[in-house]
């Protein structure tokens, strides 16, 4: 008998329409998927920035009928993705359309979860094995980012929380999938320069960590370096040139590959983030961007062909491993210092006395496991230590 233990999985099943103006597909690819009706999820600065208006319009050409579901805040509350399920089951819907940030992707995701399955939601919280219980076919669900970073429009999961517990809940399955991910340049054009940046250094961080990840994926490898590569040409551009539609679109590309490669794994940086922002606020994006040039470091003795190989993709000159490996966090300050980020964590109201809590929340978060070098709880308050002041 085969031991299955030895296997790997390699999943890449979303159909995905990229290009400007691609979001005007909505209507032909929800037909597509069968639908009749439709509750269209997103949130109210959305709406405000008019990013609603032309996906509505595309709707009522296609002659479907449509709802809206736009009360969802950045940290979606249990009770948004109740109330937006009981706005598809109300109006008859039977696709979800999502536009929006990755919590508007994540709560999407959700509501097909609520509309279709006994409450409570927390039941089908993954930490407890809740995804075992996700076994109703979902409604079919359609995309459209206006961020780029997330990569949540390839993810199966979905981040809520439950108000029960107060706590952040993780729920997953694969049927959570969206069926189809829309990627239109034009959509994200709106997005203020710092959340350009920051959200672009997650996707950079999500290619570097799971091309660094352990484990036997030559496909996300290859995926991940194409993103740290779309990462070194657009991100200054899209940061600086908000109307750039070739830079919005490669900054797009490179959040959906990170999302797909880190079906791998992460790593330590994504470790040292987590607590930065449940502790102190800090956006996901920025608290990657702060830490991961110690990580890369960090990891450099254990894998320096790969962190060489990053390095190589950011456009760092030399022709052996030692010094491509070495200067490899250097490159990812001078991104970040060019997409204007702050590099340091003192400058985010964090002190040396703050360190060793988060550290003790790092190391009880999952990610850097799959680090390529092993993270005792020191390692990672050392980690914070190099991230204090910008190197
Ligand atoms: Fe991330």
């Amino acid at each position: 008998m085969t031991d299955s233990s030895n296997l790997v999985l390699w999943s890449f099943p979303t159909r995905v329409v990229a290009g400007e103006g691609a979001a005007a597909q909505c209507a032909s690819e929800a037909r597509q998927l069968g639908a009749t009706r439709v509750l269209l999820v997103s949130d109210l600065g959305i709406e405000a920035a008019g990013l609603l208006a032309p996906i509505r319009a595309a709707l009522d050409a296609g002659g479907l009928p449509h709802a809206s579901a736009l009360d969802i805040s950045s940290n979606p509350l249990e009770a948004e993705v109740l109330t937006a399920a009981c706005a598809f089951e109300e109006f008859g819907a039977d696709l979800v359309l999502a536009v929006g940030g990755g919590s508007v992707l994540d709560v999407a995701k959700l509501v097909r979860v609520a509309a279709t399955h006994p409450a409570p939601l927390a039941q089908y919280d993954d930490a407890i094995g809740g995804s075992s219980k996700i076994v109703e076919p979902l409604p079919p669900m359609i995309a459209i980012p206006t961020t780029a970073g997330t990569g949540s429009e390839v993810g199966r999961s979905g981040v809520v929380t439950i108000e029960a517990t107060n706590a952040k809940t993780v729920i997953f399955a694969p049927s959570l999938l969206p069926d189809v991910a829309i990627l239109d340049p034009a959509m994200t054009a709106t997005m203020p320069a710092f959340m350009t940046a920051a959200t672009g250094m997650d996707a950079l961080a999500h290619c570097i960590e799971a091309y660094s990840a352990i484990g036997d994926h030559p496909m996300a490898d290859a995926i991940a370096l194409g993103g740290v590569r779309l990462c070194r040409r657009s991100l200054q551009t899209a940061t600086d040139t908000p109307d750039d539609m070739n830079a919005r679109a490669d900054m797009l590309k490179a959040a959906m590959m990170g999302a797909v490669a880190f079906q791998k794994g992460l790593g330590a940086c994504h470790s040292l983030a987590h607590p930065l922002s449940t502790e102190f606020g800090l956006h996901h994006g920025l608290a990657n961007a702060i830490c991961l040039p110690a990580v890369l470091d960090f990891n450099r003795v254990a894998i320096p062909d790969r962190i060489a190989e990053i390095a190589h993709q950011l456009d760092v000159r030399g022709s052996d491993e030692g010094t491509l490996s070495f200067e490899c966090a250097g490159a990812v300050r001078a991104l970040r210092r060019s997409i204007g980020l702050p590099g340091d964590l003192r400058s985010q109201g964090i002190g040396e006395d703050d360190l060793p809590r988060l550290a003790e929340l790092a190391y009880k978060d999952v990610c850097h496991q799959l680090n390529p070098r092993p993270c005792t709880r020191d390692d990672l308050l050392a980690l914070y230590k190099a991230s204090l002041d910008d190197g």
